[in-house]
Parts: structure tokens; sequence; C-alpha cells
């Protein structure tokens, strides 16, 4: 078999087989798929898709690339998240926490940074020290010891989604129902969770813009983990308008530590107790979501998941002192306040602009391995239908150039969009 025949074979409309797919994937996970080839791939794929079956194979092949863990002398139930992926989307540095500190333990495996939308392993590296690749063995012994491993693929792990994931992340490829039922969906099998709570983002700062498109990657994703014995919930939440007011990697963290102490913006923390009550439901932690809500929201009030977290950053290895003191993250150099060129209802935040200028700014990756400055990013300040008045502050920009700071500002003010009319919140959820 060559990998040359089976990208040509997609380019052409055909239907891989389970063997070419399994030969293809373990070729980049073992490096013998150069990366030019693993990127035509991709885009052939992107542009002629997958079937059902074959997108279910492609999963399998990307999970067993590398371990597949087997949770249960570890955890009765091992319940994990994941979310599409967004523009101000730190849900999982508050969900897990809270949920390990209702009793039930979490171990996940995380992304970073995908085109415009941020990443979880990015956002923790913000705090120094903060160690993202975790051997089995360590994941393993973590998660019984404090119930809580956040960390990404490693060697051992889904390496081939690791590899498949940067490279998309910079050749237009991530925007393919395949790729991503397979690159969450692997990650979830090979981190040995036996449940699985979905978070599928819709709308333009998300990878689906509309809600068939949604509905189907999320199908397909409960699908494949129901093949794959697995129980999975999927939520369909709003993506049109960042997630919270931070964008950015250590500004998220900043507003992830204010929401475990008990405060963050409202849609923020209401996000965090619905993602949060399912797991506990799926982890039989209790019946009911009204019951694993109070008990996320306790978790939070009494300050166990905020003490959670620190267990989880001191564990691997980052300063603790950041999530103590959280004036200790470097503040950018150069810092703007923008206030709103003229009164009325806040019509549109373009979430998607808004990551995009994050990117721009170089909270994000233009090519494979570029590095990151953690303190980046966005402010914003208000939500589609709230009531401004010209001048108020509407965000604050953090650069480290003034010239890209200009950029942001030009962007992100086009990004918001009034009406002289009231005009309705958005859901958080959609179904
Ligand atoms: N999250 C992932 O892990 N993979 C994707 O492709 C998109 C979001």
């Amino acid at each position: 078999m060559r990998a040359v025949d089976i990208i040509i074979k997609k380019r052409d409309k055909g239907e891989l087989t389970r063997e070419e797919i399994r030969f293809f994937v373990n070729g980049i996970a073992t490096g013998r798929v150069p990366d030019y080839q693993a990127a035509a791939w991709a885009m052939a794929v992107l542009l002629n898709g997958m079937t059902p079956r074959e997108t279910t194979d492609l999963t399998l092949a990307i999970a067993h690339s590398g371990e597949v863990l087997d949770m249960s002398d570890v955890v009765k139930i091992a319940v994990d998240k994941h979310s599409t992926g967004g523009v101000g989307d730190k849900t999982s540095l508050v969900v897990l926490p809270a949920v390990a500190a209702c009793g039930l333990p979490v171990g996940k495996m995380s992304g970073r940074g995908l085109g415009f939308s941020g990443g979880t392993l990015d956002k923790m590296e913000a705090i120094p020290g903060y160690r993202v690749d975790l051997t089995t063995e360590e994941f393993e012994k973590q998660l019984k010891k404090i119930g809580l491993v956040l960390c990404g693929q490693s060697k051992d792990l889904a390496p081939a989604d690791g590899k498949l994931y940067a490279l998309r992340d910079v050749t237009g490829t991530v925007q393919s129902i395949p790729l991503i039922a397979s690159s969450v969906m692997s990650k979830k099998i090979a981190g040995g969770a036996h449940a699985v709570v979905l978070d599928v983002k819709v709308g333009n700062g998300a990878f689906m813009q509309n809600l068939k498109d949604a509905h189907e990657l999320a199908d397909l994703m409960v699908k494949i983990g129901e093949l794959a014995g697995r129980k999975v919930v999927a939520l369909i939440s709003d993506m049109n308008q960042p997630l919270g007011c931070a964008v950015g990697n250590s500004l998220e963290v900043r507003e992830a530590i204010e929401t475990l102490q008990g405060g963050g913006p409202a849609d923020f923390r209401e996000h965090c107790l619905h993602v949060a009550a399912h797991m506990l439901v799926l982890g039989e932690v209790t019946d009911s979501l009204a019951k694993a809500r109070k008990l996320v929201e306790k978790s939070i009030a009494k300050g166990s998941a905020l003490a959670k977290f620190r267990q989880l950053v001191k564990a691997q290895g980052g300063d603790l002192s950041y999530v103590v003191n959280p004036n200790k993250f470097p503040r950018a150099p150069f810092v703007e306040v923008v206030k709103a060129p003229r009164s009325g209802y806040l019509e549109r935040v373009h979430a998607r602009s808004v990551g995009e200028a994050s990117v721009a700014l170089g909270a994000g990756r233009a090519k494979k391995g570029d590095p990151l400055d953690h303190s980046v990013g966005f402010v914003i300040h208000h939500k589609v239908g709230d009531k401004i008045k010209e001048g108020q502050a509407l965000f604050t920009v953090y650069a480290n150039d003034k010239k890209k700071l200009a950029a942001a500002v030009k962007t992100v003010l086009a990004a918001h969009e009034f009406d002289d009319f009231p005009v309705p919140p958005l859901p958080l959820f959609y179904e």
C-alpha cells in the first residue's frame, strides 16, 4: 500500500477501506507518512467527505494509534467532556474541577488552539510550569490520587490525532465533520471514558455554522461513541458571540479562576453549570439535572471546586502562586479600552472575528509550532441584547505591539453591531 494512492483515492471521491485508513493513520503516528501527505489527505477529506463507516474506522484507527486506557480499575464510571471548539471557551477549566469536587473523577485529554478557536492546553500552559504531556502511567496515577487530570495527547495516547490536529490548524482543514468527529471521539476512546458529554458549538465562532451541520456532527459522534460502547450526550450550544468575556490564554485562565471563586460572567457560569450537571448525571452521582446542578453550585460556593483546580495545577507542575494571585500573570504592554461609538442595543459581537483577531495578536498560531503570547487577547464587556450608551467601555485589547493593537481595535470594533431597537439575548443552548 502507498500513502499517495490513498490520497488520490480520496481526492477522486473514493471510499477508503478500513485497511487503507489504518495504514494511513499508523503512518501519520509513526512518521512514515510525512506532514505534506497527511495535509494533502486531510484536504481531500475536507473537500470530499467520508461515509459514517469511514469516519468510524478513522476514529478507531486514531484511538488505537497509541494505547487505549482502561479506566475500570481506576474509577467506577469515567466521564469526560469535549467541546468542538469556540471563542472564549474556557469551560473545561471550571467544569472539570467542579465535577471532580462533587466526587466524580475526570481524566481529560484536551487540544491546542485550532484555527480561530482557542485550545484548553494553550490556556493551561499560561500557568508557568504546567505540564500537559503526561505519560499513561502519570495519567492513571494522578487520576487515582486526586481524581482530576487535564492533559494533551501524548506519544502514548492518540498520537495520530496530535499530529493531524497540529497540521489541520495551519492548513485550512479544520472545518470537516469527519475530521472533527474522529479527532474528538478518538481522544475520548483512547482516554478510557465510559461516558462523554459533548458540547457541540454552532454559530459564526464555531466550526459548525448552522444547526443542520451541528446536528450532523453531534449525531455522528453519538453514534461512534455508542458503537465503541460509550454513553454519549451531545449538547448544542451557541457560539455566535464569545463565551464569557475573556478571549486569550491568560485572560481566560483568570476568568475561569474568578468563576471558580463564585464570580465570573453570568453566561459562562450558567454554561458551566449545565455541562457539569450533565456529567454528574452520566456519572451516576445523582439522578436528575436539577440535583446535579445544586451539587455543582455548592462545590463553587464552598470553594471545593477551586481547591480541586489548585490540586490539579500543583499535580501537573504549575506554579500555584498564579492561581492564588492571578495578578501575577504578565500583563501585555499595550492595553486599550475601546469605547462604544454610538448608543443602542448590541445586535452582534461576531465571535469568529474576535477569535481571528486574538490569533493575530499572538494568542494562536499561524504556522505549526509558532510560539504563543499568553498575555494578549480581549475582554469583551457586553453581550448581545445589552443596552449601551455612547462612550461606554465596549472592549479592552491587550497587545504586545502597537500596530497589532491598532488592527485589533479596528477588527473587534467592526465585530460589534448596534440596533436602535431592543434585541433579544442569544440562547446559551439550542438543544
Ligand atoms: N476539538 C478536537 O479535539 N478536534 C477537533 O477537530 C475540533 C475540536
